[in-house]
């Protein structure tokens, strides 16, 4: 990318995240193109679905590994999370249990913005200055350590002593917490939760809207850690800044539940559904395909830990890095610092991310060995002068 005065940038943050086919995509471009000059809406809100929609949606049950899930379709990650929380209150209700109506989810998780994803995200210092709008359905837990294999197990079976599960209806899980620093679950821990969810009749609903489709060096987080789960989410990577898009897919045994009310679950969007959008994403995921993106993503992902920890390791700070395929992020010891090395690599042309005291980088996950090099000799750089700033030296 570049600047309006002329300086290059190398996006180490993909967009929002989301380009993870990098700027600019010929048969992407064709491809919407093609569709922009025939049907470019029909609702699915209206009941009616267009044959890229059903297309897309037989797709992404072939990648997600699970054939007959229900994939309805949204056009942001908080769309895709406020449909999940309708489908949850549904589904209990229909099995005449509409009590069940809290929300678990950890503390750090982000889940959008909306109001009833802000009402489960966990960093709640963020929406203090609307609090009476915000229900009070979320029972909260600790965010994971990638290194306590039952921190949040632990956690989740004391808040069940201390709580009816019949009032309970899901937890919201983000399998890496992207935004809290990119911190995977340990992988007992994750299993454990799951598990003791299942058992306990609370629908498991993971948030895969930034690792979905290959951000993490796997097609799923899910798959990488092997978890069961009732509904998934994804959108950053099925359009991948292309178009506006997220799935919110529903395994059989809770669409069942629904019957005749999916898609017409009096939920959805002028948008939900659109072929245009549905076209780009199918081209999207073969893009994905052909540039073996995911495998790259896994393998970038471990050149940029270990060019990460050996330049790191030998300056004066500490600074834990983490890297699960190209979700990367280096903590550092304040939200102030991780600013000052925001702005110091963007002069220096790197564009990055600063979340509390985490620089958080998000690479297109096509990334070329030597720009992850570049990435890494810049974040360097800019590590290093921001530390001789803070120190005078
Ligand atoms: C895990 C997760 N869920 C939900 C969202 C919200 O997505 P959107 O910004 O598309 O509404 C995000 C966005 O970063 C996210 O990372």
């Amino acid at each position: 990318m570049r600047t309006a005065d002329g300086r290059d940038i190398l996006d180490g943050l993909a967009g929002s995240m989301n380009a993870n086919l990098g700027h600019g995509n010929s048969a992407v471009a064709a491809a919407m193109g093609e569709q922009a000059r025939g049907l470019v809406a029909v609702p699915t809100i209206a009941g009616d679905v267009s044959d890229s929609a059903l297309a897309l949606a037989e797709r992404i049950r072939q990648v997600i590994g699970i054939p007959d899930a229900t994939c309805t379709f949204m056009s942001s990650g908080s769309e895709a999370t406020e449909a999940a929380l309708a489908v949850v209150w549904k589904y209990w209700s229909e099995l005449g249990q509409p009590r069940k109506q809290k929300i678990i989810s950890l503390d750090g998780s982000y889940h959008g913005c909306t109001l009833g994803a802000l009402a489960l995200t966990g960093r709640t210092d963020e929406h203090l200055d609307i609090p009476s709008l915000i229900p009070t359905f979320r029972l909260a837990l600790p965010a994971w350590d990638p290194s306590d294999a039952s921190r949040v197990s632990r956690s989740l079976e004391k808040l069940l002593e201390s709580i009816d599960v019949d009032d309970i209806g899901a937890i919201f899980l983000e399998p890496i917490m992207g935004l809290a620093g990119m911190i995977p679950a340990a992988v007992d821990d994750i299993s454990k939760v799951v598990t003791i969810c299942r058992k306990n009749n609370i629908l498991v609903v993971l948030d895969e809207a930034l690792t979905g489709l290959g951000r993490a060096g796997r097609v799923t987080a899910a798959g990488m850690f092997g978890l069961d789960y009732d509904l998934l989410l994804m959108s950053k990577g099925l359009g991948c800044g292309f178009t506006p898009i997220a799935t919110t897919c529903i395994a059989s045994h809770v669409a069942s539940v629904l019957g005749e009310t999916v898609p017409a679950l009096r939920h959805g969007h002028t948008s939900s559904g659109n072929p245009l959008a549905a076209r780009v994403a199918q081209v999207v995921l073969d893009q994905l395909v052909a540039s073996k993106a995911v495998e790259n993503a896994l393998q970038m992902g471990e050149v940029f830990e270990q060019l990460a920890l050996n330049v790191l390791s030998g300056i004066g700070r500490e600074y834990p890095v983490r890297a699960t395929g190209l979700c990367l992020a280096v903590e550092t010891d304040s939200s102030e610092y991780a600013q000052g090395v925001r702005r110091r690599a963007f002069d220096l042309g790197l564009r990055i991310r600063a979340i509390d005291r985490n620089i958080i980088l998000c690479p297109p996950l096509i990334i070329e060995r030597k720009d992850m090099l570049q990435m890494v000799s810049l974040l360097t750089r800019a590590i290093l002068e921001t530390e001789r700033a803070s120190t005078g030296s």
